[in-house]
C-alpha cells in the first residue's frame, strides 16, 4: 500500500490552524467541498485522489459542536469509502469531554459515545490536544495520540515570569499544574473550587504559597471564566503580585468575556485550537498558536517517530 504520501483536509472548524499546519508541512491542503443541502444537512465531496493514502483530517469540534462533529463524522466516512490507506483524526479541541462519567443518575457519558461514533465512522487513529480528562483516551480501542500545550506556553513563559508560582484552578487540574511547575521548577498551588452551578463557581481556600509571587493559573478549558476569575481573586487575596492564566482551550462562553475583563487577571493566554471570532477578542487575552506541535505530531505520526518524545518532562 502506497502511504508515502501524506494529506491534510481541513474541516470548516479551525481553517486558519489548518492553513498553518499545512504551511509547517511544506504541504498544500488537499481538497474537499463541504457544504450544506437546502435542509441543512452536510454534504462533503473529496475532490482529491486518496486511495492508499495517509490521510489527516483537522477539525476542532468547539461550538457549533454537533455539527463540526458530524461533518467530521461524514468526511472520515467519505474517506473511508474512497480507499484511504489511514485515517487519522487531529482534534484539536475535543467537544463533550465533559461528559466524561456518569456524575449523577441517568445522564449519558457523551464522551464514550463520540468515541464510539467516532470509531463508527472508520477513523484508525486520533490525534488531540489536553484533553478535559485523561481517561477518555481509553475510550478508544485505536491509537491516540494526547499530546500537550504546555511546551508552547512555557516557552513563552519562562523569560516573561520571575517568581513564578503554578496554580490549578481546581483539584482535578493538579496533575496539569503539576507538570508546569516541574518544567519552570517552581512551587505550584492548588484552589478549593466548588461549583454552584454550569455558570459559577466559588473558590474557598488557596492550598500552597503564593506571596509576593507571579502566579500563572493552568487548566485545559475556560468557558464561562467562573473558575478562573473565582481563582484570580482567591490567589491575590492571599498576596500573589500578578495574576496570569495559560489556558488551552479558548471555548469563552456565556459572561466569560466581561468576567475576564473585570477580573484581577493581568493577561490570559488560550491557543488557537478553538478559533476567536472578532466579537470574542480583548486586549488580556493573547493567543499562542499550536501550529508547529500540531504540525511535528503529524510529521512523526507519519513517519512512525515517537510522539512521546516530545513530552519526556511532562509526567
Ligand atoms: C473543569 O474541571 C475544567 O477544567 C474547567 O476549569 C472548567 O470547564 C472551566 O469552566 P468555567 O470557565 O465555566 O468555569
Amino acid at each position: 500500500m502506497d502511504r508515502q504520501k501524506l494529506m491534510l483536509f481541513a474541516g470548516s472548524s479551525n481553517p486558519e490552524l489548518a492553513k498553518n499546519i499545512a504551511k509547517f508541512l511544506k504541504t498544500e491542503l488537499s481538497s474537499a467541498d463541504i457544504t450544506e443541502f437546502s435542509d441543512g444537512e452536510t454534504r462533503v465531496k473529496i475532490n482529491d485522489d486518496v486511495r492508499g493514502k495517509d490521510v489527516f483530517i483537522l477539525q476542532s469540534t468547539c461550538a457549533p459542536t454537533n455539527n463540526n462533529y458530524m461533518e467530521l463524522f461524514i468526511t472520515i466516512d467519505a474517506l473511508k469509502r474512497a480507499s484511504a490507506g489511514r485515517i487519522t483524526a487531529v482534534i484539536p479541541y475535543f467537544g463533550y469531554a465533559r461528559q466524561d462519567r456518569k456524575d449523577q443518575p441517568r445522564v449519558p457519558i457523551s464522551a464514550k459515545l463520540i468515541a464510539n461514533l467516532l470509531t463508527a465512522s472508520g477513523v484508525d487513529r486520533v490525534v488531540t490536544l489536553d484533553l478535559h480528562a485523561h481517561q477518555i483516551q481509553g475510550f478508544f480501542d485505536l491509537p491516540l495520540d494526547h499530546i500537550y500545550a504546555v511546551n508552547v506556553f512555557i516557552d513563552y513563559f519562562k523569560d516573561k515570569i520571575k517568581n513564578p508560582v503554578i496554580v490549578s484552578p481546581d483539584a482535578g487540574g493538579a496533575k496539569m499544574a503539576s507538570g508546569y511547575a516541574k518544567r519552570l521548577n517552581c512551587d505550584m498551588a492548588i484552589v478549593d473550587k466548588r461549583r454552584i452551578d454550569d455558570r459559577n463557581t466559588e473558590a474557598l481556600h488557596v492550598l500552597g504559597d503564593v506571596e509576593d509571587k507571579d502566579a500563572i493559573i493552568v487548566d485545559d478549558i475556560i468557558a464561562t471564566g467562573g473558575s478562573l476569575v473565582k481563582a484570580a481573586e482567591a490567589i491575590k487575596k492571599q498576596g500573589a503580585k500578578r495574576v496570569f492564566a495559560a489556558i488551552t482551550h479558548g471555548v469563552l462562553s456565556g459572561p466569560a468575556l466581561e468576567r475576564i475583563a473585570d477580573s484581577q487577571l493581568e493577561e490570559l493566554y488560550i491557543t488557537d485550537s478553538i478559533p476567536q471570532p472578532n466579537d470574542k477578542q480583548h486586549s488580556k487575552i493573547k493567543v499562542i498558536s499550536v501550529d508547529q506541535l500540531l504540525g511535528e505530531t503529524i510529521r512523526r505520526i507519519h513517519n512512525a517517530e515517537s510522539v512521546s518524545s516530545l513530552f519526556r518532562d511532562n509526567n
